[in-house]
């Protein structure tokens, strides 16, 4: 199986997956694509020796993306901190085979700009009492594709918006790689 991961930031979670599947003789990450040239996770490719791949909005939304991906017979796409919604083309051309990262429990503060520190905030404002992430598959509406797995943490009022990133992260590290997997029989 080959994978492509998308994401628009660090790559914290990209890089655990390429570590996950550096030793895998049943599914390879073969391309890491970024909306932002100078994203960190374009270097924790180099790292791996996996090929890289920038595009802009214009880019994707023409399919020039989707052209990639083929091209490079991708059978998976992994959204890992991946910021720009996706075209319904390419969610068609994935359908059931693309797969998204949400840093809280949805359907709770899911959809469009609901991304990063903004969920933090709005976890914390509304006083919840545990926080987590989701990895669901992704269809034509924002984070409203069939739920693969959660996992929670609890937090208090003493956390901030840091320190529940860092408790969520710490999930995601935890789990994202072996979710992703499980699904594509890795
Ligand atoms: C993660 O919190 C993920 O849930 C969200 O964006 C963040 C990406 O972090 N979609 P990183 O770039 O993998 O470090």
């Amino acid at each position: 199986k080959r994978l492509a991961i998308l994401a628009s930031g660090s790559g914290s979670n990209a890089e655990k997956i390429m570590e996950y599947f550096q030793h895998s003789d049943k599914a390879e990450i073969a391309l890491i694509a970024s909306n932002k040239p100078d994203a960190f996770v374009l270097e924790r490719a180099k790292k791996f020796d996996v090929p890289t791949f920038t595009f802009s909005r214009k880019e994707m939304d023409a399919g020039i993306l989707l052209e990639k991906l083929q091209a490079e017979t991708i059978d998976w796409v992994i959204l890992a901190g991946f910021l720009l919604k996706i075209p319904d083309h390419l969610t068609q051309a994935y359908s059931d085979k693309m797969v998204n990262i949400h840093p809280a429990l949805l359907p709770k503060y899911g959809g469009k700009g609901m991304y990063g520190s903004f969920v933090h905030e709005a976890v914390k404002a509304a006083g919840d009492t545990d926080t987590g992430i989701t990895i669901h598959l992704v269809n034509e509406h924002y984070d409203e594709g069939k739920i693969i797995f959660q996992a929670s943490t609890p937090i208090s009022p003493l956390d901030t918006a840091d320190t529940i990133a860092d408790k969520v992260h710490a999930l995601e590290h935890e789990h994202f790689p072996r979710v992703v997997g499980e699904l594509v029989g890795a």
